[in-house]
């Protein structure tokens, strides 16, 4: 069982502009390209900034003694013919350290909580296949029906190899 951190101490609130580059430089902690290479790719500025405008409800922030500590960014799907409204959770990450204590499930509750109340059916998440930690917090929150995709690549900077039509 994990600690907890007393409730009275972190606060769960929405994200405000004056957070944007705290929680940047805390997913730079999180997301380096030993820990996951698809997600050091894809995290950057802009993925804030774009669900800070899109959805700033379901942007939140944990917040334990006047600093950002954690962060869960997310926004909500709509497809037509469809009476479904998916919640997507983009991106959380608690600050090293600080993990295991209670604060990525407080964040989680409250997106849920959120996404609930805007009419979602189904939260979607996605990771990487060996991110056994996210993996196994997202299953606690109650996370099923793992299924993998395959993600790929293509160097560009490579030369590239012959192929036999060429
Ligand atoms: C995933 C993450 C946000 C979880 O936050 P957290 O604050 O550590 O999670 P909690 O303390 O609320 O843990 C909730 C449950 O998940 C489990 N869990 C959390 N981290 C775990 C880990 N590293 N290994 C195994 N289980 C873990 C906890 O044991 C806990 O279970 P319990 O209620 O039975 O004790 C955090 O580990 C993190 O920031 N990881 C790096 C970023 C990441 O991979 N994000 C997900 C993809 S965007």
């Amino acid at each position: 069982m994990a600690k907890t951190l007393a409730p009275e101490h972190l606060e769960i609130r929405e994200l405000t502009i004056d957070d944007l580059a705290a929680v940047f430089h805390l997913g730079e902690q999180l997301f380096t390209s030993a820990y996951s290479p698809s997600m050091y790719r894809t995290w950057d500025e802009y993925e804030i900034t774009t669900l800070f405008n899109s959805d700033s409800e379901l942007c939140l922030v944990a917040e334990l003694d006047g600093e950002i500590v954690g962060f869960a960014l997310g926004t909500t799907i709509e497809k037509q013919n469809s009476a479904w409204k998916y919640g997507y959770l983009v991106w959380i990450g608690v600050r090293p350290g600080l993990q295991k204590c209670g604060a990525g499930h407080k964040l989680f509750g409250e997106v849920k909580k959120r996404m609930v109340e805007q009419g979602v059916r189904m939260i979607v998440i996605d990771t990487d296949a060996d991110n056994e930690a996210g993996i196994n917090f997202f299953k606690k929150q109650g996370f099923d029906n793992i299924q993998q995709h395959v993600y790929m690549t293509l160097n560009l900077s490579r030369p590239r190899h012959k192929r036999r039509s060429d």
